[in-house]
């Protein structure tokens, strides 16, 4: 920075500003949308997934599917309707569709519409956890710890939900600033450096944390929603992961997944596995509750990084050229509503009642 006084105008003006998300699309990440237990075989649910809704559903063969929420018929929820075998029935008409988002069946016979299918999230189950890539094709892995997850056990909870994009959360990990004034940190040793590798960020770190104390932690941050944590506590392999939905609002809904070796069989070991989940568990809730009012109330601003801030500065420059995606935006939103609202834009005149017939034929 240069020795020149600023002028008043230069003091007081705000700085750089992040694009929030939701503009040109959300962030390209894998997102977490439920807990596996919350879906039983045979059952769909609705949730709220970026600036819009998905549906996720489990068919009889077991394997959960997220797709777009709004029948391509009259826009029902599909929510509210039915798993028949591996297909999800619209409540209202009895539309049907596979597991790949299209219309298999009408309910009166008709063929379906050729463009009677819905968005087909690339979905992913692992870990306790359902989720759900915003784009096409995915560009990178889940997060996962890097070990072989049959070897695990593990726990995974909801956590907090904190009114800010994932980014900002996120970008906590490498503000060692705070790890040192929020959560008692001392660090034997820092990151000398932070290589992006494609869609992640790894680095390794030396450091006392109150509540578990010397621990030397591989870090990898996820897209822009996503860290994994690996280390050694009170003498077991310990990992941890926290990974974020974002949500219109800004908000960001967090789950903590913490696990460890299977136990190994010896008298008591079961035990034990169950103690040191818990334990690092409460650990983990106490690290997103000490940052919770923080990320509640920032209004972030990037114009006066000092020379520690190193670490967190190249974490937004990651954020800020991280890749959004639109391609299922118009499927998960209810723009009929978002009209509605006084902030809302009418939507263009409907003329004619399209026929698919006319349009597009079918199938
Ligand atoms: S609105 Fe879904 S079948 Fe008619
Ligand atoms: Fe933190």
């Amino acid at each position: 920075m240069g020795d020149e006084e600023p002028s008043q105008a230069q003091l007081f003006s705000r700085g750089a500003q992040f694009v929030p998300q939701g503009i040109g699309g959300y962030d390209e990440n894998w997102y977490p949308v439920c807990l596996s237990s919350e879906i039983g075989t045979g059952e769909v649910k609705g949730y709220d997934f970026l600036d819009g809704r998905v549906v996720v559903f489990r068919g009889a063969s077991g394997t959960a599917q997220v797709l777009s929420p709004f029948c391509r018929h009259l826009g029902v929820d599909l929510s509210v309707g039915a798993v028949v075998g591996d297909e999800l029935r619209c409540a209202y008409h009895h539309w049907r569709y596979d597991t790949a988002g299209v219309c298999v069946a009408t309910g009166v016979g008709d063929p379906p519409p050729a463009r009677a299918r819905l968005f087909r999230f690339p979905t992913h189950e692992s870990l306790g956890l359902i989720w759900a890539y915003n784009g096409e094709e995915p560009a990178y892995d889940v997060p996962h710890f890097g070990v072989d997850a049959d070897r695990l056990s593990w726990s995974t909870i909801r956590s907090v939900e904190v009114p800010m994009d994932p980014f900002m959360l996120y970008s906590n990990a490498l503000d060692f600033q705070h790890l040192i004034s929020v959560h008692g940190a001392r660090f034997n040793s820092i990151p000398e450096s932070l290589p992006v590798d494609g869609r992640t960020i790894a680095y390794e770190q030396d450091m006392f944390m109150p509540g578990i104390g010397e621990a030397r932690q591989s870090v990898r941050l996820w897209g822009t929603n996503g860290i994994v944590l690996s280390s050694t506590v009170m003498g077991r392999d310990t990992f941890m992961m926290s990974v974020g939905l974002a949500v219109a609002g800004p908000l960001t809904r967090t789950f903590n997944v913490t696990a460890t070796w299977k136990d190994s069989g010896a008298p008591g070991d079961a035990q034990m596995v169950v103690h040191h989940l818990k334990m690092v568990e409460q650990f983990g809730l106490q690290l997103n509750r000490e940052d919770d009012p923080v990320m509640r109330t920032v209004s972030p601003r990037i114009d006066n990084l000092t020379r520690s801030d190193r670490g967190i500065a190249a974490y937004f420059a990651f954020a800020r050229d991280y890749p959004r995606n639109t391609a299922a935006a118009d499927m998960i939103r209810n723009d009929y509503r978002i009209a509605a609202t006084p902030k809302g834009q009418p939507p263009a005149v409907l003329t004619d009642v399209i026929f698919a017939e006319d349009e597009t034929g079918h199938r």
